[in-house]
């Protein structure tokens, strides 16, 4: 052999060794998952610039460890024994992160979303999701196939105000279901509402502002305004929403609303409190943000316009969404902002994420102009009218005058009142429904929590009904008589 064929061959053997050492890696971390493939060797010595022969002496000593199982004419796969359980070491310290900016450690303490749904539970009465059962998936399949074939943009940046298409859909919807008119400028598609409020808090709050917000409230709405460094000014809502006399002082660049359905307690806005509301915005150059998440559920009330366009020139910016009525994994929603700040909102969405995806702006814009989605909504809405009725008569019969039902006019969840309950046996309510099968979820963390042992001396529910079917609400709340009647016992 010559020196330069030895060379050669040390070379691959290095190369085989590292390729070996990575690919190893990946499997026992689960990137390929459980039993899934790994790409052919050919692929991979065209990715990895190497020779097939160097990729075949890499499997084949993974295949002699174990790692993986390789079948002719497929690619090999992963081992079934090979991943590592992923229990992580407890005696290690947790790592601290370091150098953070102030926004980090602003929202370092909010506890990070984690998935505590329980698939054994008989009744989940979380408020947000919707029954996979509503979801028009034939048509929404068949919308966003077509507007892969069709849209024009699909493989280019488009606009971050929204599609054109979609913006013209929303604008029409708006007027018909809303009564709503605005400039097709006027219109920011965004990724949910969640994004909206993201854009209005990085374009009106700095560290020394104050914003004001309803207690309680929508938690991720305070928690975002928050997380610029913003003081919230907590501001008690009644039957009539947002008590417009305890702001009439009140010194901030914001007020965050939900008019036609208050989160969570279900009141509506009195006119009187509408106008005084758009007076304070006028007087202190405020502006008011009106979140519409839900105002396609109405059921015993008359449909409520909205505080936009009540006033010539309010400085009202509108926030609507299409998480209550198609679903939330779409993540789709929409602003109307005042004409002065349509460039500042489209600059914004787009240094955030550019836009959001375009098939589905156009799918969603095709169910619009088609009748398909208003047909959608009255349908989910004469289904949720069931589901919020089964929920009313099962707690009365359970619980009689020993609760007491808020919020139930509107929406997709009520507020359920314990008059015997103190709102202290949250945990234990909770727990004992866990360990019953229910999910139950108390209403106190959507108070500001520097005024909510004044508030809520009496255990709250939020009850969520939109995902169950009538026999899930009826057992669950058989299950909640029995988890409050044990707690009652237990507590003396
Ligand atoms: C008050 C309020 N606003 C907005 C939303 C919807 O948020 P998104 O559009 O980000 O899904 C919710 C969802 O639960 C809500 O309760």
């Amino acid at each position: 052999m010559s020196q330069f064929e030895i060379g050669a061959a040390h070379v691959q053997r290095m190369r085989a060794r590292r390729i070996y050492e990575a690919l190893k890696d990946q499997i026992v971390s689960g990137v390929y998952g459980k039993d899934g493939h790994l790409p052919s060797s050919r692929s991979l010595a065209v990715e990895l610039g190497v020779s097939r022969t160097t990729v075949t002496v890499v499997y084949e000593q993974l295949l002699a460890e174990g790692f993986i199982d390789v079948r002719q004419g497929s690619r090999p796969r992963v081992a079934l024994a090979a991943i590592a359980p992923s229990s992580p070491d407890k005696s290690l310290p947790r790592p601290v992160p370091k150098r953070l900016s102030s926004y980090a450690s602003r929202i370092r303490d909010i506890a990070p979303w984690s998935d505590t749904r329980d698939s054994r539970f008989v009744a989940d009465f979380r408020y947000g999701d919707l029954a996979p059962s509503d979801f028009p998936n034939a048509i929404w399949k068949r919308a966003v196939n077509a507007a892969m074939a069709k849209t024009p943009e699909r493989l280019a940046y488009g606009d971050p105000r929204g599609s054109h298409r979609l913006r013209m859909a929303l604008q029409g919807y708006l007027w018909r279901a809303r009564t709503l008119r605005c400039d097709l400028d006027q219109i920011i598609v965004v990724n949910g509402s969640q994004q909206g409020l993201d854009l209005c808090a990085r374009l009106l709050l700095d560290p020394d502002h104050r914003f004001a917000i309803e207690n309680p409230c929508y938690a991720m709405a305070r928690q975002i305004f928050a997380s610029t460094g913003a003081t919230a000014v907590s501001i008690e809502v009644d039957r009539d929403g947002l008590n417009t006399e305890l702001l009439t002082d009140v010194d901030a660049r914001l007020a965050y609303v939900t008019p036609s359905h208050q989160f969570p307690l279900g009141g509506v806005m009195s006119i009187s409190r509408r106008f005084q509301l758009l007076e304070w915005a006028r007087r202190l150059e405020a502006y008011v943000i009106e979140d519409d998440y839900d105002s396609e559920y109405r059921y015993d009330i008359k449909p409520v316009p909205p505080l936009y366009g009540l006033q010539e020139g309010c400085n009202v910016i509108y926030l609507g969404t299409i998480s209550k009525t198609l679903s939330p994994m779409l993540r789709i929603g929409y602003l109307v902002v005042p004409p002065e700040l349509q460039a500042l909102f489209a600059t914004a969405k787009q240094l955030t994420d550019r836009h959001t995806p375009v098939a589905d702006q156009y799918a969603l814009a095709s169910l619009i102009e088609a009748g398909a989605y208003e047909a959608h909504v009255r349908r989910v809405r004469r289904l949720n009218g069931e589901r919020r009725e089964t929920l009313l008569n099962a707690l009365r019969l359970e619980f009689g005058n020993s609760i007491v039902i808020e919020g139930a006019d509107a929406g997709l969840h009520i507020v359920v009142w314990f008059r015997e309950l103190s709102a202290q046996l949250a945990s234990v309510v909770i727990k004992t429904g866990r360990d019953a099968g229910i999910g139950l979820h108390s209403i106190a963390s959507l108070y500001d929590p520097r005024s909510r042992d004044a508030q809520t001396d009496r255990l709250g529910l939020v009850m969520g009904y939109a995902a169950l079917d009538s026999r899930r609400i009826e057992r669950g709340v058989q299950l909640l008589g029995d988890v409050v009647e044990k707690t009652l016992r237990s507590s003396g």
